[in-house]
């Protein structure tokens, strides 16, 4: 946790871009730049008549009073600083295309390409992007599954030292934490694993922009020690969609360069609402996010008490049992087991947000995930919780006993993803005819939502019986190019 001495309190109560915009904005200053609408003139009646002008007469584009954010050296620079001073790093850099954009640009400024790194399987879609933009051999975690949670886990110290011991040519290590469900992992013992071994730690940290800022919460990755670490400010904080936040804290790492790459990345014409609304997020989770957080907290665990408790289909695993299995738990995420209902998460995520006016952020066949932010109240905990239980009253299912499982992924890396994703050098052959061919597409199945295959892999039997069986069943696979997984594409020489 960050001290909050009263100089630091008083520095991180400004908000020097949202102060810029702010004055900006009343001034009415006619606008001969982009955007097109002129300060909110002509917007879409409709729209206009429901969310007014104000908001757009944020929505200006690059000069010297609001700053660049290509090379900033007016309010965008100071509120980055401030952001930096609040999380305790060197350096803070603002993100516009989500932590998406923000994977990608750790990839590429860690690492040469040629180097290999070392990753979960389980990782989010972006980190795909950023081995072949980077160029980069992936060396895999296999994730461990718990089938009586039906739940994925990030990787673990042992994971992390046993793939170093392994392959100690390895550059760095990337890390999720926590995961969509709030699992944290051992992260500060896995920092000092790495920089014990010269090795540069990446953590995806997309769901843990407000871990630092209250005492009951894990711990963060920033706090750890990792050398970069994104954080989605969108996600969980107050920030618009697409805010993010590039941290960097490194003596393994050149600033120039991250500085560079992450400008290469994005647009030129940055929100400046997301970038305002940045800067407020830091601002609130600074000042109170002990506070904030305490009160969703408590409703959380109301709620995931509740539903142990008193809905006898439903389960929600606790800081505890996440405890006894060597990981951490942010409690604002309640992810609600819905198997022994006999309905899949997807239907019950469909019923609550036809009918009880609820919507989630995420299901699969086993879980309900609710993700709660800077916003969430006791009230709404208590809405969900009742047509959770109505649900369980009014449906009934048939017990499917399916088991979430993915088939061993310790295949041989035969290629660069990189060189075979760009190569023209690809056929499509049928599926059941792939198994020994080098793999040139990625191919996800939902649940559980990892890649059985990316480019540059050899196709095992196991593998390819997999992908078979798979697209005999209903189950959604991202990545194909045609509507029945029926053909596979390969690399040619
Ligand atoms: C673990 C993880 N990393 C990265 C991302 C991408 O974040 P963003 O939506 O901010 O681009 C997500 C999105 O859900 C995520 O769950």
């Amino acid at each position: 946790m960050i001290k909050k001495t009263k100089s630091l309190i008083a520095k991180q109560s400004k908000a020097p871009l949202f102060d810029v915009l702010m004055a900006h904005a009343k001034r009415d200053v006619v606008s001969f730049h982009c955007p097109g609408h002129k300060n909110g003139r002509s917007i879409d009646a409709e729209l206009k008549n429901y969310i007014g002008e104000n908001a757009f007469k944020f929505d200006v584009t690059v000069f010297d009073e609001v700053d660049s954010l290509h090379d900033p050296v007016g309010p965008i620079k100071k509120a980055q600083e401030l952001m930096a001073e609040a999380y305790g790093v060197e350096h803070s850099l603002f993100l516009v295309n989500g932590t998406s954009v923000g994977n990608i640009a750790m990839f590429l400024s860690a690492c040469d390409p040629g180097d290999s790194i070392i990753v979960s399987r389980s990782s989010h879609k972006s980190i795909m992007a950023g081995i072949i933009m980077a160029g980069l051999w992936p060396i895999w975690i296999q994730p461990k599954i718990d089938q009586n949670l039906d739940l994925i886990f990030n990787s673990t110290y042992d994971q992390i030292k046993d793939a170093l011991d392994k392959y100690p040519e390895a550059k760095a290590v990337f890390v999720t934490t926590p995961t969509y469900n709030g699992v944290v992992t051992e992260i500060s013992k896995i920092a000092d694993l790495c920089h014990r071994r010269g090795k540069i730690l990446l953590a995806d940290e997309a769901h843990g922009p407000h871990l630092l800022f209250n005492s009951q919460l894990p711990e963060s990755s920033v706090e750890a020690g990792a050398d970069l670490c994104v954080q989605s400010t969108h996600k969980i904080l107050s920030a618009f969609s697409q805010s993010s936040v590039l941290h960097f804290n490194s003596k393994l790492v050149d600033f120039n360069r991250v500085k560079k790459i992450v400008s290469m990345l994005q647009t030129t014409s940055p929100n400046y609402l997301s970038l305002a609304t940045t800067d407020l997020a830091r601002r609130q989770v600074f000042l109170n996010g002990e506070e904030t957080f305490n009160k969703v907290l408590e409703a959380a665990r109301w709620g995931r008490t509740y539903i142990n408790a008193n809905i006898a289909n439903m389960k929600c695993f606790t800081r505890e049992e996440m405890k006894k299995l060597g990981f951490d738990l942010d409690e604002t995420k309640l992810t609600v087991n819905v198997t022994k209902t006999g309905l899949s998460g997807y239907e019950i995520e469909s019923i609550l947000a036809k009918e009880y006016n609820i919507q989630l952020d995420y299901a699969d066949i086993f879980n309900l995930v609710a993700i709660m932010g800077e916003g969430s109240n006791r009230a709404d905990t208590e809405a969900l919780v009742d047509a959770l239980k109505d649900i369980c009253k009014k449906y009934k299912g048939e017990q499917k006993n399916q088991l979430l499982k993915i088939p061993s992924l310790a295949t041989e890396m035969v290629m660069l993803p990189r060189e075979v994703f760009l190569s023209s050098n690809t056929k499509k052959i049928p599926l059941a005819k792939a198994v020994g061919h080098v793999a040139a597409q990625t191919l996800t199945p939902y649940p559980p939502g990892i890649p059985v295959l990316i480019p540059g892999e050899r196709i095992t039997e196991e593998i390819c019986d997999y992908l078979i069986n798979m697209s005999s069943k209903d189950i959604r696979i991202s990545g194909q190019e045609s509507e029945m997984l029926k053909t596979i594409k390969v690399f040619t020489n």
